[in-house]
């Protein structure tokens, strides 16, 4: 298979994260005999410095061009606390997600055994949970309109859906749910929204679609509480850009670190691919991020935009073996683990390769 994959490393650790990533996928493509072509395209603060944009069109040309973007992180501490900073890291982001129709972002929460322990949650509690989100992405208070009056004391962002725009991530939602466990849990807040009571009708009306899913729906502070408190009754959550947000950051401490999770945004066009983690400028430079999250973006990249799933399943496998093996990286290591096995970013790469190779050799998946 011949393919092209645009690297958007972006600022912190997202330079340090994507290499590993793309070493990954040029392994896989040296073992499984396929042809990817590479580039890289500038994002974020990093495009700020660079050209006065956080998306510069050149970037935006790129992205159209290819097959699939294994994307790092975009924010500077410089931007948290200044709002007077009109242009953003994040706006790259956001218009990234809007110009390539990135509507659906899926957000799988998977613990690895290995894990267990390194999630805040009793290991009761989170043990055999796994989640998949769908978060709505070009819609919600992200998109609609926002402003100031002219006083300066007054200030709205917009909470707007349309139906077209929940259609398209139900279908997708449910049709997931097919392959799982054929429950769709839809999050919202139709107690008090408009919007809200919009997201559920349309969300009942596309069910009657998949009488062979379960549809239940629940209140974002209900399930906020819920996911901690059973997060194994969850299978496929449907939910808005805003409350997806929220509650896959929560949700990851299920899988033990939000250093641990993949995502993958997609659309009808080019799928986007991306750890949930920020840009996490505290760890930057420093050699030690956890590039597994990188990885795995690198694994839903092959499964998702290219149907190759030996090759995605591989990976995965690969990086089960370097944790059951014992390998961490500083955020997922706990005071058990000995000094020899906590790696920094380059040598977990580094071990997910190996792992890689000797998968491959013994034919434990062929391609
Ligand atoms: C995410 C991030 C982004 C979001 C930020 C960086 C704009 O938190 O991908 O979850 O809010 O969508
Ligand atoms: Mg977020």
């Amino acid at each position: 298979m011949k393919r092209k994959i645009t690297i958007l490393p972006g600022d912190g650790i997202g330079k340090e994260v994507t290499t590993e990533g793309k070493k990954v996928l040029e392994k896989i493509a040296e073992l499984f005999g396929h042809q990817f072509e590479f580039d890289e395209g500038l994002i974020g603060h990093e495009a700020i410095e660079a050209t006065g944009f956080p998306l510069p069109d050149e970037t935006l040309r790129q992205l159209k061009n290819c097959d699939a973007i294994l994307f790092g992180a975009v924010g500077h501490p410089k931007y948290d606390n200044d709002p007077t900073l009109k242009v953003r890291p994040e706006q790259g982001l956001l218009k990234m997600r809007k110009e390539l129709g990135l509507y659906a972002n899926l957000r799988p929460i998977k613990l690895f055994d290995e894990l267990l322990e390194a999630s805040s949650i009793k290991s009761e509690i989170v043990k055999g949970s796994d989640i998949l989100f769908f978060r709505e992405l070009t819609g919600d208070v992200y998109f609609g309109e926002k402003g100031r009056k002219a006083d300066g004391n007054t200030a709205y962002d917009v909470m707007i859906y349309q139906r077209y725009e929940i259609e398209r991530i139900a279908h997708k939602a449910f049709q997931a749910a097919r392959a799982r466990r054929k429950k769709v849990t839809s999050v919202d807040k139709a107690n008090v929204l408009e919007s809200s009571r919009l997201w559920r009708e349309v969300v009942q009306e596309i069910g009657k679609q998949y009488p062979d899913v379960q549809l239940e729906h629940q209140f974002v502070d209900s399930a906020a509480m819920k996911l901690i408190q059973n997060p194994r009754s969850f299978d496929v959550v449907l939910t808005g850009n805003l409350f997806g947000d929220i509650l896959t950051d929560e949700a990851s401490q299920i899988a033990g670190s939000m250093g641990m999770l993949a995502s993958a945004s997609v659309g009808d066009t080019v799928g986007l691919y991306e750890p949930i983690h920020g840009s996490a400028h505290d760890m930057t430079g420093k050699g030690i991020a956890n590039p597994l999250p990188s990885i795995l973006s690198a694994a839903l990249l092959l499964d998702i935009s290219f149907g190759l799933k030996k090759e995605s399943e591989t990976v995965i496998k690969a990086v089960e073996q370097t944790l059951k093996q014992g390998y961490r990286t500083t955020d997922i290591a706990d005071s058990k683990t000995p000094k020899a096995k906590i790696l920094n970013t380059r040598d977990m790469g580094q071990q997910v390769l190996k792992q890689i190779g000797s998968l491959k050799k013994e034919g434990m998946l062929v391609g």
